[in-house]
């Protein structure tokens, strides 16, 4: 990537994003038809009205929806575990989804197109769930063939997992390619500024997280660690009755809970399965933070929770979450099956 944009969360990353990759087309044609974005259900983008009109999560756009824009469209997320057709290899389950990428295009009219937008790992709307080898560059390749941009959000999932600053100091970034960059500089100027933004103390927190992150061979232990937690989880719970898949990558693992495990059926939403792991685990003795979602099933109904420890922890750390989650999940499936 060629250029970085600094703003003070994702939500206003992603909202710059919107706008810059409009003005691409503007500068180079202001006749531009290209004003339509494609996004994918279950997602998540930000809060603002155009992140939120990007994310396909029902219940976060619900209260909303009048005002988000009409200009969106979106296909389906890549999700094996409730998409993959019974036999179907990972080729030909990103070809199927590369297919409908394009069918959205066509339909649309490729000319009216700007970007299509994902999350490598989706993050709050389904619970660490990565892409399929093979998706993204498939996904890219179709958004190139049109000559629309492919935007990715790693707002969630990128630099490690927790993003730029680790939490020290909100900031978000946009990131360019050289190419981008050329028309925006050649043609315009990228009219997009706060009041405040860009502050030399955030970026001074950012640069301090990345040097430490870095010095400290961080992200090796995220992706060993982060492997061995995959291995104890499933070890652990991958034949509980109502834990219905384990995934992720790095230190963000999400678990999704079923009434069936071999139908798939998600819980009634009244008994609140997420919200109600969440709160146990909070209490003592587990004294333990998950982050819990709904709609991983199909928008609406649907349960999971996410974990997502610390760069700088240790094995004896993973056997005490696993344990400590575990029993909490067993815990709570007692209440709620008797
Ligand atoms: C994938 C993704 N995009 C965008 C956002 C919005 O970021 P922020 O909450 O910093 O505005 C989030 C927040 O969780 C996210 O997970």
């Amino acid at each position: 990537m060629a250029k970085v944009y600094l703003c003070g969360s994702g939500s206003e990353a992603i909202e710059a994003a919107i706008k810059l990759s409009r003005q691409v087309f503007f500068e180079q044609d202001p006749q531009t038809r290209r004003v339509n974005f494609i996004a994918r259900d279950t997602s998540y983008h930000g809060v603002t009205l155009g992140a939120l009109s990007l994310s396909g999560h029902i219940e976060r756009r619900a209260p909303y929806r009048p005002l988000l824009m009409k200009n969106v469209y979106h296909i389906s997320s890549c999700n094996p575990y409730r998409q993959r057709i019974e036999g179907e290899s990972d080729a030909a389950f990103v070809a199927r989804k590369a297919a409908e990428l394009e069918a959205k295009f066509l339909e649309l009219g490729p000319e009216t197109v700007i970007g299509f937008i994902a999350e490598p790992v989706v993050g709050a709307a389904l619970g660490c769930v990565p892409h399929v080898p093979g998706y993204l560059k498939a996904m890219r390749d179709v958004c190139h063939k049109y000559g629309a941009l492919f935007i990715l959000d790693e707002i969630m999932c990128g630099m490690g997992r927790t993003g730029l600053g680790g939490g020290y100091q909100p900031i978000g970034a946009v990131l360019i390619t050289e190419k981008v960059f050329n028309v925006l500089q050649k043609r315009g100027r990228f009219v997009h500024a706060q009041t405040y933004q860009s502050m030399p103390i955030q970026a001074t927190a950012a640069l301090e997280v990345q040097r430490v992150i870095r010095e400290g061979n961080l992200t090796d232990n995220v992706s060993k660690l982060g492997e061995y937690l995959g291995i104890r989880l499933k070890a652990v719970l991958g034949n509980h009755p109502n834990v219905g898949d384990i995934r992720g990558q790095g230190l963000f693992w999400g678990i999704e809970f079923v009434k069936d495990n071999l139908t798939k059926e998600p819980f009634d939403r009244k008994l609140d399965v997420a919200e109600n792991i969440k709160n146990t685990a909070l209490l003592p003795p587990y004294n333990m933070t998950v982050y819990a979602g709904t709609g991983t099933a199909d928008g609406v109904n649907g349960d999971h929770i996410m974990l997502a420890p610390p760069y700088i922890l240790k094995k004896k750390d993973v056997d005490h979450i696993v344990k400590v989650i575990s029993a909490v999940i067993k815990d709570v499936f007692k209440k709620i099956i008797s």
